[in-house]
């Protein structure tokens, strides 16, 4: 065992130690019901190749009201009502999210403003890699005391740039929000956590970019703005080159969960919850079958929401939470991988709130 290893497994983390810690998860989806037979209506599919190709069954899109923004919302809602915090005790927002509610301002700040709270609030666009970026970025803030109280989102209406009528990509995807709130930080002496303290213990936040034009929305950005042209043209759609997504995002995840793995002294019999990137049964199969991950410690949604982008893995994780499926002190591994193309792998050690969290209430 190495030192690393040992380290690890030195601490039951039963959150006495600092550290970074879930205090709370909450997620909101919309109402909308979108079968594959649904979908069958209009393109030329079927719920066969649907389910073969990708796993999934059904999705949620979004109706009238709901959108990027009042989704973020009712997923923070609910998930500071879990930590029994309030909004005003926030001390930043970090929404990630490639579907903003809009250009300007940020999603996070109109999430500030709907929560009444003067937190510190801003967008993160890592594409579905984009929870894991802002998991990283938000527990560094909270571990090194920027920040006492995150709120972290992730949050996704990809029907907002997928053409209905592409039944390359209109099948795969769907809208909805998820979100954890993060407490501690160093003690009063301003000390970092112990070793098997709770929170992150290792990441790894790569990119390919030979695959950076495989996912695009060609147009709406300052490159080429919106214009009638360009939404005749279709350009504010996602173009996706799904065969080399695939391949390249299986051979990326698996060599970024090697990494992760190894820089924490783990293997992958100490992971207790797997949490992928919910884009593709059949890339989840190929990464377990390649990793040695145990399919029944992998957390998936995939057949009920399909690719939620950002909201995927927090969705998945905040279901496997309220299951009770993972208990203080597991680790749990997060990897997404997504447009860029960009990669972010997170092992995470689960706590409870400590008193030190409680009193910041
Ligand atoms: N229904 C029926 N047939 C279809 C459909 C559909 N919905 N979509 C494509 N086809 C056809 C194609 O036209 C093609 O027909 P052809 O052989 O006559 O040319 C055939 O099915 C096979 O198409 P492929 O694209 O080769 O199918 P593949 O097995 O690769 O599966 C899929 C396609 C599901 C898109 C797969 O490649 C995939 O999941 N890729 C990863 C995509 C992904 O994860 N994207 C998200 C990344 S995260 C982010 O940042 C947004």
């Amino acid at each position: 065992m190495s030192l690393l290893t040992a380290a690890a497994h030195s601490t039951e983390a039963d959150g006495s130690a600092a550290g970074v810690t879930v205090a709370g998860w909450g997620t909101a989806l919309p109402a909308r019901r979108v079968t594959n037979h649904d979908l069958t209506q209009h393109l030329e599919t079927s719920d066969a190749w649907i389910v073969d190709r990708s796993g999934i069954r059904e999705r949620r899109w979004v109706g009238p009201g709901e959108s990027t923004g009042p989704l973020s919302v009712a997923a923070a809602r609910a998930a500071l009502a879990r930590a029994g915090l309030a909004a005003t005790d926030l001390d930043v927002i970090v929404v990630a999210t490639t579907t903003p509610e809009k250009p300007l301002p940020s999603t996070a700040a109109l999430v500030a403003a709907e929560l009444g709270t003067t937190a510190g609030a801003f967008d993160l666009n890592a594409a579905c890699a984009g929870f894991v970026y802002s998991l990283a970025t938000a527990s560094a803030l909270v571990s090194s005391g920027v920040a006492r109280t995150a709120l972290l989102v992730g949050a996704d209406t990809m029907t907002s740039i997928i053409d209905p009528g592409d039944r390359a990509t209109a099948v795969l995807f769907g809208d909805g929000a998820a979100a954890l709130v993060l407490t501690g930080g160093p003690d009063d002496l301003g000390q970092p956590p112990p070793p098997g303290a709770p929170g992150l213990v290792a990441s790894d936040l790569v990119g390919d970019p030979a695959g950076v034009d495989l996912l695009v929305v060609p147009a709406g950005g300052s490159a080429r703005p919106a214009s009638a042209a360009t939404v005749a043209a279709g350009d504010h759609y996602l173009r996706m080159d799904g065969r080399e997504v695939f391949r390249r995002a299986v051979r990326a995840a698996e060599a970024s969960i090697v990494r992760t793995l190894a820089r924490a002294g783990c293997t992958v019999d100490d992971v207790a919850l797997f949490v992928p990137h919910q884009a593709n049964a059949r890339i989840t199969d190929a990464v377990l079958a390649r990793t040695g991950l145990a399919a029944d410690r992998t957390s998936s949604t995939i057949d009920r929401y399909g690719n939620t982008s950002a909201a995927s893995i927090p969705l998945a994780l905040a279901e496997a939470a309220s299951a009770g499926t993972v208990a203080p002190g597991d680790l749990v591994l997060m990897c997404g991988f997504g447009a860029g193309l960009t990669v972010g792998t997170a092992l995470w050690r689960w706590g409870t709130p400590t008193q030190f969290d409680k009193e910041a209430t």
